[in-house]
């Protein structure tokens, strides 16, 4: 580890080959980033053929800091002209990868990566604007289930609370007149769900909502800050859920509790025609799984909180059902899915138009196992949390 001064440091992950530049680098003179520079230059020197520079945690950076960093760079890449380095940015931090992509466009050996489309392709389904219908109906169908179910994770009035992977914010605007917490944080990754979020909280006069836009598996956030913190239905759209729940971790306060939900799609079901919508709902979780995204792990939440480190670890399931409040809310949402799943995610698997044929019609089963006047539909959730320990 580094040499570092109160506001950025640097350091050099072997395993990863990578070089990790965090803070705010606002320096007077080069001589100030002296001790950065030469341990970026001896960890070239440990480095492969392959090395990552990360900068997606370095919030500020002047020109002095800037051009300190572009000389070690393109001394390196000039060094050793068979070596490729990759600058991983992030789309949270606006200026920081057209910075680097005019410096990259002058060497051949170095580029840029968006980390965040980069390495989440599969979540663009989930990021559609098509989907933003479909949260709010879900949410409002979720929300007689949790607002009995939260205060039995710890809930309470006067805490500080974040929703991380805020989706539209209707969650968040729920809590806020619910719960009246002393500070509400909603992070997402889709400005265009953050727009809407802010849209709608100015719409109800809810004006202390922190709508923030961020990367759930790499906040801006500081530690130990939040008495709960939230994360609904998003776990399971990570292919890599450990790297999230450490940072829902990292951002509660020790004695605090993290809460997630999370589906197990394959038990989705509905009377008449269980074996057709049975049959489609499998099909989906192995679509999803296809994209690297576990719509199956509702009931895996106990081992996930666990393994993250949580303590005194509460799980219980609910079931969304056609009875719960207006069936045709439930079929709007089954026929949501419909049109995703069956539409652009079939298609970009490669499906053929006869499967694709008997998967849509699980789902018009499982409409009218809803709007039938004798039919039963349902849609199971796993709410769980854990609290970190102090
Ligand atoms: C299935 S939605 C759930 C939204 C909301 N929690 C709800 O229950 O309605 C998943 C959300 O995760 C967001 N998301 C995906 N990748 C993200 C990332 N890397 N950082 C933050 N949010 C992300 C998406 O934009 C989307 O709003």
């Amino acid at each position: 580890m580094s040499p570092s001064s109160p506001s950025f440091a640097v350091e050099f992950d072997e395993i990863n080959q990578e070089i990790v530049l965090r803070g705010t680098m606002r320096v007077r003179s080069p001589e100030e980033m002296t001790d950065a520079t030469d341990l970026i230059r001896r960890s070239f020197g440990h480095g492969g053929h392959l090395v990552y520079v990360n900068i997606k945690r370095l919030t500020h950076l002047n020109m002095t800091a800037f051009r300190c960093i572009a000389d070690v760079l393109t001394e390196a890449c000039l060094a050793d002209p068979q070596r490729r380095i990759v600058i991983v940015a992030s789309s949270v931090i606006a200026w920081s990868a057209p910075l680097f992509e005019t410096l990259a466009s002058a060497q051949p050996n170095l580029s840029v990566e968006i980390y965040d489309s980069a390495f989440y392709p599969g979540q663009t389904f989930v990021e559609d604007e098509s989907f933003i219908p479909i949260l709010r109906t879900q949410t409002k169908m979720t929300w007689r289930h949790e607002r009995e179910i939260l205060p039995r994770h710890g809930m309470k009035e006067g805490m500080a609370i974040a929703d991380i992977c805020c989706g539209i914010g209707d969650f968040a605007t729920l809590i806020k007149r619910q719960f009246n917490p002393t500070r509400l944080i909603a992070l997402d990754h889709s400005k265009k769900s953050l727009e809407y979020a802010r849209r709608v909280a100015a719409e109800f006069g809810l004006n202390s909502i922190e709508y923030t836009y961020g990367d759930a598996s790499q906040m801006l956030l500081a530690d130990n800050q939040f008495d709960f913190v939230t994360c609904r239905h998003s776990l399971q759209i990570f292919d890599r859920p450990d790297i999230l729940l450490r940072e829902l971790y990292r951002i509660c306060k020790p004695g605090g509790r993290v809460y997630i939900t999370n589906e197990k799609n394959s038990h989705c079901l509905g009377e008449p025609h269980s074996e057709s919508i049975r049959w489609t709902y499998d099909e989906v979780a192995k679509l999803f799984s296809h994209f690297d995204m576990d719509v199956e792990m509702g009931p895996k939440s106990r081992r996930l909180l666990t393994d993250a480190g949580f303590d005194t670890i509460k799980v219980e399931s609910f079931m969304v059902t056609n009875l719960d409040g207006d069936p045709r809310d439930f079929a709007d949402v089954i026929e949501a899915w419909e049109n995703v799943y069956a539409g652009q995610m079939a298609v970009r698997r490669g499906d053929s138009p006869d499967f694709i044929r008997r998967f849509r019609q699980g789902f018009k089963d499982h409409v009218l196992a809803a709007l039938h006047p004798k039919g039963y539909a349902g849609w199971p959730i796993w709410a769980a949390s854990g609290r970190k320990p102090f």
